[in-house]
């Protein structure tokens, strides 16, 4: 954790025009230039005559002074104004950096996000953030981690491994949830050489009855590879669309994948994925090219 002079003294540059782009990469972009990305689509298996709004959120990263508990209620507010039929949310609620003035407890962004309403309801997953900031769960090796109780606790239900059915104007369709493929850390004393993940996505469509479309909700999009072709959109967040996007190209991806995966709707063999490019940041405090984004994606 820093103070804020520290911090002040960290984003100051000795060339004006240096300044300049990190006042603008550092405090403009991602604080003030929030949108609402749209994207409308009739994927693979859709049944006509099912007209869905899906709103989601991505890697929050609630801290402070970048992503406040008023902050995540205005977002909620926002999101609850666009109308969804349903809300998801797509894991990365905890600090993904140091680089903070102060924390933001778990019960305080779940709270916040209390304020989302839909009529089908809110859904969540979680992501490798709300894995690697629980001690506990590192340490156990196991969840159920803090965002995910305190998600339930305020009455989200949290999908890892996991499906709900939905019906909307008499279709119905199912949302499938991923848990985390990157959960644990590495771990030398544990034998654990890189990230373990809890993801298990033949299990998680092993519970999918009938021939009703599937939308599978995946924190990081590398799962889009393993991906059958019987769900019909995969919804991701994670690479925050590398923190630096420009024309069109990311420098630093975390994927497997650099660029394939980095950033927006991916169509491979008739497959759809949508990637968010979320709305806080990780290691840096840094926005480029990537305003923060609220998805909204209209199916029909
Ligand atoms: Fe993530």
């Amino acid at each position: 954790m820093i103070t804020r002079r520290a911090f002040l003294r960290l984003i100051g540059g000795s060339a004006f025009a240096m300044v300049s782009l990190s006042a603008y990469a550092v405090g403009i972009e991602p604080m003030l230039l929030t949108h609402v990305k749209r994207y409308t689509l009739t994927p693979p298996h859709w049944p006509a005559g099912l007209k869905l709004r899906v709103v989601a959120l991505a890697d929050i990263h609630s801290c402070r002074p970048w992503m406040t508990p008023e902050r995540i209620a205005a977002f909620a507010q926002e999101t609850n104004a666009l109308q969804p039929d349903l809300i998801v949310l797509l894991g990365d609620y905890t600090a993904g950096t140091k680089l903070v003035t102060g924390r933001v407890r778990v019960e305080e962004w779940a709270e916040a996000l209390s304020g989302l309403k839909a009529p089908l309801g809110v859904l969540s997953i979680l992501g490798n953030h709300d894995w690697w900031t629980d001690f506990f769960a590192q340490r156990a090796e196991a969840g159920p981690t803090q965002s995910r109780k305190a998600l339930e606790h305020v009455g989200i239900p949290v999908l890892e491994n996991d499906v709900v059915r939905l019906e909307k104007d008499g279709h119905g369709f199912w949302i499938a949830g991923l848990a985390d493929q990157l959960a644990l850390l590495p771990n030398k004393a544990k034998g654990r050489d890189s990230f373990q993940g809890f993801d298990d996505l033949p299990g998680t469509l092993a519970k999918i009855q009938g021939s009703e479309p599937i939308i599978l909700l995946a924190h990081e999009p590398d799962i889009f590879t393993k991906v059958p072709e019987r769900v019909s959109l995969t919804l991701s967040g994670h690479t925050h669309g590398g923190q630096v996007r420009l024309f069109g190209y990311s420098p630093i991806v975390p994927s497997d994948y650099g660029n394939r995966f980095a950033y927006g709707h991916v169509v491979e063999n008739d497959r759809n994925l949508i990637v968010s490019g979320g709305l806080g940041f990780s290691i840096l405090p840094v926005r480029l090219g990537v305003r923060p984004e609220i998805l909204q994606i209209d199916l029909g």
